[in-house]
């Protein structure tokens, strides 16, 4: 539960305009998304640039030039440097400014520094860290299913004009499978139980669900409805501060991944695993063709995915038009993981140097 000390110390921002805790590692990319020219992101109204060096390394700087303030995004990488495309100064991965191509002999470059951020790129996004603290103290959250030669990937990008807030509750709320119809793979789901602290709510359903991969056919479940037979199945979903993950029975992994731009707007990266562990042949087959499999069926569920995205995303965007016409009027809620949900946002936002665990 959460502390009464931690009660006292937050000071509660209204939920729906309620800022992050920035001391956490955010996926502001996918790796594939970032090739040779740099790329503009942003987290939390922050606008930063992300490119890779000769050794296909990561960095990121703020996107905005100290001459004039022009995005350095605009520019390109030169031996491994960001030059600006404006009047070409050139800054290393720390930021530093390191040449100007007209600097006359006299001259010295001036002692201007663009901000840069701890990146790290791994289980196949590009993780930031946007705070003061000590990043090695928080540990990003990690994926190992996608390396795992026995789970097939697929992801679907979430841009919605909505504040954060509305989207956590959407995927914590397993009662809105009314809207998915077809797409959905679990029905009647039913909260038993929610653990709550600083860090995390975990939400316990009980369902009704039609996923098992125990045949090479299964997947075509999610495709044709006639092909079902419901079952019960515990399905869980964690907001693990500030992402998300969900399992239903042994065969269904969910994880989405959370950019949050600013108070109206929010992008996240949807991800699903199917398990091939039923399939125990497939498992003493030689490593390369394993990973043959993994990579030629990635995506197979990208349909599936996108169809629900954009399914919630109305919702979503419905949901913040009304807020924003009237911010004053109450909504009515009977599932208790939203409250807590809303207080684990509003205590992180309030206490971004909490302890970790
Ligand atoms: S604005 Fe960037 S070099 Fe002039
Ligand atoms: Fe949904």
């Amino acid at each position: 539960m959460v502390t009464s000390e931690a009660i006292q110390r937050t000071k509660k921002q209204p939920i729906r305009t309620c800022g992050i805790n920035p001391n956490h590692w955010y996926v502001v990319a996918k790796s594939v998304e970032v090739k040779n020219e740099p790329v503009s992101v942003t987290l939390w109204k922050e606008k930063i640039v992300l490119y890779r060096d000769n050794a296909n390394k990561i960095w990121a700087l703020e996107d905005s030039c100290p001459h004039r303030r022009v995005k350095l995004s605009e520019g390109q990488v030169v031996a491994n440097t960001l030059e600006c495309a404006y009047h070409g100064w050139r800054f290393d991965e720390r930021g530093n400014c390191v040449a100007i191509p007209y600097l006359q002999d006299k001259q010295k470059i001036p002692h201007c520094q663009v901000k840069s951020y701890p990146v790290q790129e791994h289980d196949g996004f590009i993780w930031l860290f946007l705070g003061d603290e000590n990043p090695d103290t928080v540990p990003p959250m990690r994926i190992p299913e996608w390396e795992h030669l026995n789970y097939i990937a697929s992801v679907a990008t979430i841009d919605c004009r909505g504040h954060f807030s509305f989207l956590i509750e959407n995927i914590m709320d397993m009662h809105h499978g009314h809207l998915h119809d077809d797409y959905q793979a679990w029905a009647s789901a039913k909260l038993i139980n929610i653990e709550e602290s600083e860090q995390r709510v975990d939400a316990y359903y009980e369902a009704q669900s039609y996923y098992k991969i125990d045949k090479i056919w299964s997947i075509s479940q999610l495709f044709f409805p006639s092909l079902r037979q419901l079952h019960p199945d515990p399905l869980t979903v964690r907001y693990i501060y500030p992402h998300w993950t969900s399992t239903l029975g042994d065969d269904f992994k969910l994880y989405c991944l959370f950019c949050p731009i600013d108070e109206t707007h929010t992008r996240a990266y949807l991800l699903h695993f199917t398990s091939l562990n039923a399939f125990w042949r497939l498992h003493k087959l030689p490593i390369p063709f394993r990973r043959f499999i993994k990579n030629r069926l990635f995506g197979a569920a990208n349909g599936f995915l996108a169809g629900l995205v954009k399914q919630d995303v109305k919702m979503i965007e419905q949901e913040q038009e009304a807020y924003l016409a009237h911010p004053e009027r109450k909504c009515y809620e009977l599932n208790r993981a939203i409250a807590s949900v809303q207080r684990l946002i509003q205590t992180q936002a309030a206490n971004p140097q909490h302890p970790r665990p």
